[in-house]
């Protein structure tokens, strides 16, 4: 038996003996086992090569607490806040943290995108507007053909909510929009296990920001809303708590930045 997964596993396996001794002796189940070689494959690909700077003035991700390393930031000085926060648990209280946070960094036409679960919209919702900001809006991110399963509620769910809210009093500046965007094909979960779909990223941006405004993500994960950022000509500032991840987000960006091209009418 064990052989025999272990003759299924082989192909793939082959790169990680260990990975490989734990699929033949049924301690890891195949189908984990897949999207973990995939995701070890990813992350070597990524830290191949050497380490390249980035460009202080285009683009940052700072390593440690957004509430602390945020204070950095001038009042008013960010143009799109675009956020997938922790959800839940002992982060509770990240909404109106997050609410008061974006009320005091976003310029006058300044919009906040957040990603919430749908578990936690009574309290995300509430939390997020006790900042100041103006409600706005929710979006769906409708999910490409996967229906993850929510099971403390015996759902298959096909799309994600997004808040939007924005500075009181910018209402003539908002500009139009349909209110569904559309994950890529494939969930990307290569680079972090709660990794977002960078199609639909990039769609907000540049619905809801201009190019080389400041795009701010207090809670960056594996940067994707970052390489979305730099796809669409945008700056960004990113900030993650977790030192490896943050690694990740940086070499995420900087493979972006280097396949990046000025569009030709660029001042
Ligand atoms: C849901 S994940 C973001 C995933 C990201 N959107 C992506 O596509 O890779 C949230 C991230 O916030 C980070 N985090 C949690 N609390 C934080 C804090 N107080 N300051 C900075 N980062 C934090 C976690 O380490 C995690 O990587």
């Amino acid at each position: 038996m064990g052989k025999r997964r272990y003759e299924l596993a082989r192909p793939g396996l082959a790169a990680d003996p260990g990975l490989a001794e734990r699929v033949a002796t049924g301690t890891l189940p195949l189908l984990v086992a897949r999207p973990e070689l995939e995701r070890r494959a990813a992350l070597a690909q990524l830290t191949a090569g050497p380490t390249v700077e980035l460009p202080a003035e285009r683009v940052a991700v700072w390593q440690g607490d957004a509430f602390q390393l945020a204070d950095r930031l001038p009042d008013g000085s960010v143009d799109l806040i675009l956020t997938d926060p922790p959800w839940g648990g002992a982060a509770l209280d990240v909404w109106p943290r997050l609410g008061q946070l974006a009320a005091r960094v976003l310029a006058p036409a300044g919009v906040a995108i957040v990603y919430v679960g749908h578990l936690h919209l009574p309290v995300a919702l509430g939390g997020l507007a006790a900042g100041g900001l103006d409600w706005w809006w929710a979006a769906t991110i409708a999910f490409h053909g996967a229906h993850p399963a929510v099971r403390a509620r015996r759902v298959r769910t096909r799309w994600r909510p997004v808040a939007i809210l924005r500075q009181p009093g910018s209402r003539s500046e908002t500009p139009w929009f349909v209110d569904l965007f559309v994950t890529d094909p494939k969930p990307e979960k290569r680079f972090h296990a709660w990794g977002q779909s960078l199609g639909s990223a990039r769609s907000l941006i540049e619905r809801f920001s201009l190019p080389r405004q400041l795009v701010f993500d207090p809670f960056t994960g594996a940067g994707t809303f970052g390489v979305a950022a730099i796809e669409t000509g945008r700056r960004f500032l990113g900030i993650e708590r977790d030192p490896p991840t943050a690694e990740i987000a940086r070499s995420r960006i900087a493979r972006a930045l280097a396949e990046w091209e000025e569009p030709a009418d660029a001042g």
